[in-house]
């Protein structure tokens, strides 16, 4: 499959925000809070692509770089800057972290999980999710990223969020972003840190990713437990340094 891989412009966001819903939906922590998805299709895609607006306007550019991969959007063939002939398919995030700064500015990085809580307009009124369990999951995801990606000693690179549509899986898409990613922290000497989804998790494993820490939330209603896996990698431990260095 012809595809590739650039960093993102304004004009990607329509089609990241549908990465986006298409592939975390799925996952058990959507289903949970998304009681009612099913009533306000649009509504969800529309109140997603708010926040995508507003993250894009308000980014930390310096601190953070974000790239997508695409296809051709009718399985065509690309014409070079032609972007309207182009699908993102996947996208990742990632946000340079350091030590000092974090701790002057509570807002960074951006906080996928509690878009619920910053929407303004006809969006603040959630129609879409129950709104107990989206506050309870928003906020034990924001204390996991307070305990081990802010409070951080030492400078590292972020994957703040990566997601690959799921008509697209299997070609590889998701570790192509990963590996550039980890070119990038290798090029400095820093490590790289992450949370990761049930889904995600296998992948980080592959590439060489320590798991550090499993980090679970019990679910209201006896449902049983959501999890997510604080992992790193580190350059000479990862056992993928040959391959990095070669490219
Ligand atoms: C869905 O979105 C379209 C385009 O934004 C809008 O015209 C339409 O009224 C929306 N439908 C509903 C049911 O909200
Ligand atoms: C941050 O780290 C310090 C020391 O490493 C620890 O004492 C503190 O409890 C941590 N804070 C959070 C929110 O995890
Ligand atoms: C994290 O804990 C959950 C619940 O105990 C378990 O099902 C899951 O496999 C663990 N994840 C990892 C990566 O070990
Ligand atoms: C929303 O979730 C809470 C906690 O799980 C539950 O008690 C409540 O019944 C749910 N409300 C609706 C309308 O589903």
């Amino acid at each position: 499959m012809e595809s590739t891989l650039r960093r993102t412009v304004e004009d990607d966001l329509d089609d990241i925000v549908t990465v986006f819903i298409d592939a975390f939906r799925p996952s058990a922590g959507w289903q949970y809070a998304h009681l009612h998805d099913d009533d306000y299709t649009n509504y969800t895609w529309t109140c997603t692509r708010q926040f995508f607006q507003g993250e894009w306007e308000s980014l930390h550019r310096s601190r953070t770089f974000a790239n997508v991969i695409t296809v051709p959007r009718d399985g065509g063939q690309f014409s070079s800057g032609d972007r309207a002939g182009e699908r993102v398919v996947s996208f990742g995030v990632w946000n340079w972290m350091k030590p000092q700064e974090e701790a002057a500015d509570s807002s960074f990085p951006f906080r996928p999980h509690q878009m619920h809580a910053t929407l303004g307009g006809k969006c603040s009124e959630h129609l879409d999710v129950n709104k107990t369990r989206q506050a309870d999951l928003g906020q034990q995801l924001s204390l996991a990223v307070e305990k081990y990606i802010r409070n951080l000693t030492e400078p590292q690179l972020y994957l703040n969020l990566l997601a690959t549509h799921p008509d697209w899986d299997g070609h590889g898409f998701g570790a192509e972003q990963v590996e550039v990613g980890l070119r990038e922290a290798a090029r400095v000497g820093m490590p790289v840190t992450l949370l990761a989804s049930p889904i995600g998790w296998p992948l980080y494993d592959s590439l060489g990713f320590r798991s550090l820490a499993n980090i679970t939330h019990e679910m209201f209603d006896g449902l049983g437990m959501l999890w997510s896996e604080y992992m790193r990698w580190d350059e000479e431990e990862s056992g993928v340094r040959s391959a990095l260095t070669v490219q």
